[in-house]
């Protein structure tokens, strides 16, 4: 393959733009024309396509956001959508095309797949709820966000004696809540792969009350309920002067971690060398610390994520 194309989809993740920036200095070191499509597949209807050059991709590796900026477009999964799509491609004599994104634009590739059109899927998502890979771009930047928000919250929760939920992205997935949360102490953690039981998590917060424990953090993922639900259901069980801090877009943002961007890199140099090849039709993980390449229908339509849930058991072990 001559010419490939990138493109970010979905919600953004800090590490993007680290990921663009291998790919196409990744393309170019191997004689290959990299083109970047703005705004995802909206963008790639639209034909909203550029050449990107090395200065292009300059001064990127420590922004957080895309500067292919993100779309959540729909409209892709109709065959409408997808033919016009693959006539762009065609008309900017593109061969390859990368996508970096979710769930969503992993769709997006599959979808091109199936019609014959090589794509490859980088999974980049805050969420981690892309199977096949322990890991996705965005990830361990999003949790270092929340950390850093709980270690602030517990400072005033002390002070006041409080108990705060804290709301946390990650759609349908619990990894953000659980990695955060044992990493930040919390005294429950929330996620919507474990059942919970409100009586015990009052009582919980009671006992150490009793030990004379002056906060108490409890994160949970925006999976299960909204934080000022659960704050309501709790206020049934006792007044634990509760308050609700929702984190939402803010742990999205920011510059990606050395381990995003390492990863990213890792991702978007693997992807070239798969669309070299002439390979397309897979998605890159990260698997035991070793870069691989699955088969994108397969993964998608046969794989489920799973958090890892020895973190829970964890967590109730060594936080109370
Ligand atoms: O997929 C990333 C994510 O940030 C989820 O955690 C969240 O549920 C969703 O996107 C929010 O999407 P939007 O920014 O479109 O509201």
């Amino acid at each position: 393959m001559k010419r490939i194309a990138i493109l970010t989809s979905g919600g953004d993740a800090p590490g993007m733009n680290a990921a663009i920036r291998a790919v196409t200095r990744k393309a170019i070191h191997e004689g290959m024309e990299v083109y970047g499509i703005n705004y995802g597949f909206a963008g790639l209807v639209a034909g909203d396509i550029r050449k990107l050059d090395v200065p292009d991709v300059g001064d990127i590796i420590q922004r957080g956001g895309t500067v292919l900026y993100s779309a959540r477009y729909p409209e892709f999964s109709t065959e409408e959508g997808q033919l016009k799509g693959i006539e762009q491609l065609n008309k900017f004599g593109i061969e390859g095309l990368v996508v970096i994104g979710g769930d969503g634009s992993y769709h997006g590739a599959l979808a091109l797949t199936k019609r014959g059109f090589p794509a490859v899927g980088i999974p980049g998502t805050i969420d981690n709820d892309i199977p096949m890979t322990d890991y996705t771009i965005g990830f361990d930047t999003a949790i270092n966000t929340v950390l850093d928000a709980m270690d602030k919250i517990r400072d005033t929760a002390t002070s006041h004696v409080r108990t705060f939920i804290i709301e946390v992205m990650g759609r349908d997935a619990g990894d953000i809540a659980l990695w955060a949360g044992v990493a930040g102490g919390a005294d429950d953690i929330i996620i919507p792969e474990h059942d919970f039981d409100m009586a015990q998590v009052a009582k919980k917060i009671r006992e150490g009350r009793d030990r004379g424990k002056k906060h108490c953090l409890i994160v949970l993922a925006e999976g299960v309920m909204s934080g000022h639900k659960f704050a309501d259901q709790l206020a049934e069980y006792g007044d634990f002067h509760a308050r609700v801090s929702v984190l939402g877009h803010v742990v999205r943002g920011g510059s990606p971690s050395a381990r995003d961007r390492v990863l990213a890199s890792k991702f978007g140099s693997f992807a070239v060398d798969l669309l070299k090849d002439g390979q397309g039709g897979l998605c890159i993980g990260s698997l035991n610390n070793e870069v691989v390449a699955n088969d994108i229908v397969a993964t998608l339509e046969e794989k489920k994520h799973q958090p890892d849930l020895s973190l829970y058991d964890l967590n109730h072990q060594i936080s109370f």
